[in-house]
């Protein structure tokens, strides 16, 4: 079953509560009272369709409207993507960071075993930072500067050449690299701790990077299907206009 515009948000939430983070990055936070997704998303001045693709796209993976999402705004999806980045870091990392303090600091485990889990976070979180860190500080100002020309035709010319060299090809792959370094820190977590006498914290650690996984593949899958696409086309028209010489 979508989530459709007339459906009472907190019929949403008892729907799919894997939701609420979703929601909560378009600035709609709890206290939803009788509303419907139709009446907060005007509230918060926010795009009904885009907020339904948003939401849909998460709650059921089979669902993939591109073509309806190519048509998006470039600064509105950038907004989204950036809003989640602030969630992984300043928000969902430091929770299982304080999942991973407790175990580290907790005398009845082997030191070789919390030397090898923290180590190999920091090692995931190191990659996700710099990843992360590439697409604010080089891939969305390409996108933002592409979508700028194209609106206005004015000044953006050289910037959008010279951000042009970082290949969107590159950019696709780096996903995957993410994606596997935790992979392999939930498997090292599922079957090499030798015999914990007690597994509650590692279940909660396990829980938290199941639930991180999900997220952050969504995260990059709206990159890879709706972002790259969109770029594909601006580029096609910023070829198109600056060998036609219109926006010169
Ligand atoms: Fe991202
Ligand atoms: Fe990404």
């Amino acid at each position: 079953m979508l989530i459709n515009e007339e459906m009472k948000m907190a019929e949403v939430i008892h729907l799919n509560h894997h939701l609420l983070h979703v929601i909560n990055r378009f600035g709609i936070q709890l206290g939803y009272g009788e509303k419907t997704v139709k009446q907060l998303c005007a509230e918060h001045e926010l795009p009904l369709p885009f907020f339904l693709e948003i939401v849909n796209t998460f709650h059921d993976p089979s669902y993939f409207p591109v073509d309806a999402m190519l048509r998006f705004d470039a600064a509105l999806l950038i907004r989204y993507l950036q809003q989640t980045h602030a969630y992984y870091l300043e928000f969902r990392i430091p929770e299982i960071e304080q999942y991973i303090t407790r175990l580290t600091t907790d005398e009845s485990w082997d030191e070789a075993v919390k030397r090898l889990i923290r180590d190999f976070f920091h090692q995931y979180v190191f990659e996700l930072t710099q990843h992360i860190k590439r697409e604010e500080d080089r891939v969305y100002p390409y996108v933002l500067a592409l979508a700028h020309y194209l609106e206005t035709g004015q000044g953006e010319k050289e910037l959008v050449e010279s951000l042009m060299h970082y290949s969107i090809q590159e950019y696709e792959n780096e996903h995957d690299d993410v994606e596997s370094k935790l992979f392999d820190l939930k498997n090292i977590i599922i079957k090499y701790i030798p015999r914990p006498k007690d597994s509650r914290i590692l279940n909660l650690i396990l829980h938290e990077l199941f639930e991180l996984e999900d997220d952050l593949h969504n995260h990059s899958h709206i990159e890879n299907m709706i972002l790259v696409p969109i770029v594909e086309r601006m580029e096609k028209e910023f070829f198109a206009l600056t060998r036609n010489g219109r926006h010169d």
